[in-house]
């Protein structure tokens, strides 16, 4: 883990201990979604925020505010907001939505401490992706403040954050990184390149310490499946540190927060992630802090997607099962393509069933409430069993109840497709989107060939995207 005190040269600035030099990627994580975190305070019996007269979102460390366009054009009755350091990622975030003519949507060029001072409203949503693992502690102070200022009771919060002790192999190979490309030539991402190829090198030389990293061993890999700047604003923050989960419970309960669940859905469930030897052992556990940091330490858990409520209202059996079936449900690739199985750290589970199968076909036409797929005299239990296990596999997720018009917003997206990114989203109407190469999405547009492999996803956006 890297020194808290150090002096930071190259591209971080003195005031914000992050990476600044280069822009981060444009990222979207559905599980920022509203439905979504309705989605796990729901199945884990805790009342979703009221939405029926509109509701306010916000995210923290927003980058270029891929998130906040997608959610703001497909939530019209939704007011949105991004806040992030870097000016230029708000620039290019505001070219995009300007373009796409979003109205509901502001993003802020601040620092979190600003933030905290500033007139915004009491969000029923607060997100933080991908930051709170890489930012000093001050700046994290600063971001639980403006929690606490800024989020609604009832509200709920999503902060993820590489974790461990997922990562204790592997903070070496990160702290070597770091040291490497600290006084290297040139920009962040430069930095980082020599950095990277000078570790590989010390690997294959057979450095032990990289030979028992996971990451290390397969980074070349890696390496090539990213842009550049995803690597270096991971690897090259100064006070990049995994958290324990304890810890991050202790931080949000300090300002009124308490756990709701998971936003990586099946670690909702222990039969889908723990072995039974492992749920025994943790039953002696009684503390649920304590008993959730020991869980991670079977699941060897290295990413955390939390999500947090202030005083969330427990929901009673009938209400849960009724905000289930309330739920808008949506399929994200072409049924033929569908794997009616997972392997989690628990091993293989499948759920090839006619069940599953009849949901897949159903949705296959397009997002439906899991209510209006409940055939008469059907299994109502066993129905949302396979919803829950599709969903946790990505086959299917929570969409918006209302379909949105996103064809201006994919075509200023595809216009935007910077030539270095081969990939872009595809705006769902349900208010999500789907990463596709972008040379595909191109050819779509233009009606131009494409090969054979890909005709089921046309014809799949064809009918529902
Ligand atoms: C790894 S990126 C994640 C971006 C986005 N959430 C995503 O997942 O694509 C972290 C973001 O946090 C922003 N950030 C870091 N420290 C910050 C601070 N103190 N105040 C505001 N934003 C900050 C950075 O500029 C960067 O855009």
């Amino acid at each position: 883990m890297n020194l808290p005190s150090r002096d930071h040269p190259g591209g971080v600035a003195a005031d914000i201990r992050y990476v600044t030099d280069v822009p981060y990627i444009a990222g979207f994580t559905a599980e920022l979604a509203p439905e979504w975190l309705d989605l796990v305070a729901t199945i884990n019996g805790f009342a979703a925020p009221a939405r029926a007269d509109g509701f306010a979102w916000c995210e923290l460390g927003c980058g270029p505010g891929m998130a906040p366009i997608i959610f703001a054009a497909t939530h019209p009755e939704g007011e949105f907001h991004g806040i992030d350091a870097m000016p230029d990622h708000i620039a290019r975030g505001e070219a995009v939505a300007s373009r796409a003519g979003i109205g509901n949507l502001t993003l802020h060029a601040l620092d979190f401490e600003t933030a905290c001072g500033r007139d915004l409203p009491q969000f029923d949503y607060i997100t933080a992706h991908g930051v709170y693992a890489w930012i000093d502690e001050t700046a994290a102070a600063s971001l639980r403040r403006f929690i606490e200022r800024h989020l609604k009771p009832g509200g709920l919060v999503y902060i993820s954050y590489n974790s461990m002790p997922g990562w204790a192999s592997d903070g070496p190979f990160q702290h070597l990184l770091y040291a490497l490309a600290e006084d290297g030539a040139g920009d962040s991402i430069a930095r980082f390149a020599a950095a990277a190829e000078a570790a590989e090198k010390l690997r294959e030389a057979g450095a032990a310490a990289l030979a028992a990293s996971p990451t290390a061993v397969g980074f070349k890999d890696e390496r090539a499946k990213r842009p550049e700047a995803y690597f270096a604003h991971e690897y090259l923050c100064p006070a990049w540190r995994p958290r324990y989960v304890d810890e991050v419970r202790r931080d949000m309960a300090a300002i009124g927060l308490s756990p709701v669940g998971s936003a990586t859905l099946r670690d909702n469930f222990d039969s889908f992630v723990l072995r039974a030897k492992a749920r025994e052992a943790l039953e002696a556990i009684a503390d649920p802090d304590r008993r959730e940091l020991a869980r991670d330490y079977f699941m060897f858990q290295r990413f955390r997607r939390d999500v947090f409520g202030l005083s969330p209202r427990p929901l009673d059996d009938d209400e849960r099962r009724a905000g289930l079936f309330a739920t808008t449900f949506a399929l994200l690739r072409p049924p033929s393509l569908v794997e009616y199985k997972m392997t989690t750290e628990a091993g293989d589970l499948a759920f090839d069933n006619p069940v599953a199968r009849g949901l897949v076909a159903k949705l296959g036409a397009g997002p439906r409430r899991l209510q209006d797929c409940l055939e008469p005299g059907a299994d109502a239990q066993d129905l949302l069993a396979n919803t829950l296990s599709l969903c946790c596999s990505g086959a299917v997720r929570p969409v918006a109840a209302r379909a949105a018009p996103v064809d201006r917003l994919n075509t200023v997206l595809l216009e935007a497709l910077d030539a270095n990114n081969e990939t872009t989203f595809r705006v769902m109407p349900h208010g999500t989107a789907l990463r596709f190469d972008g040379q595909i999405l191109v050819a779509l547009r233009d009606g131009k060939p494409l090969p054979d492999k890909v005709a089921p996803w046309v014809e799949f956006l064809n009918r529902v995207g």
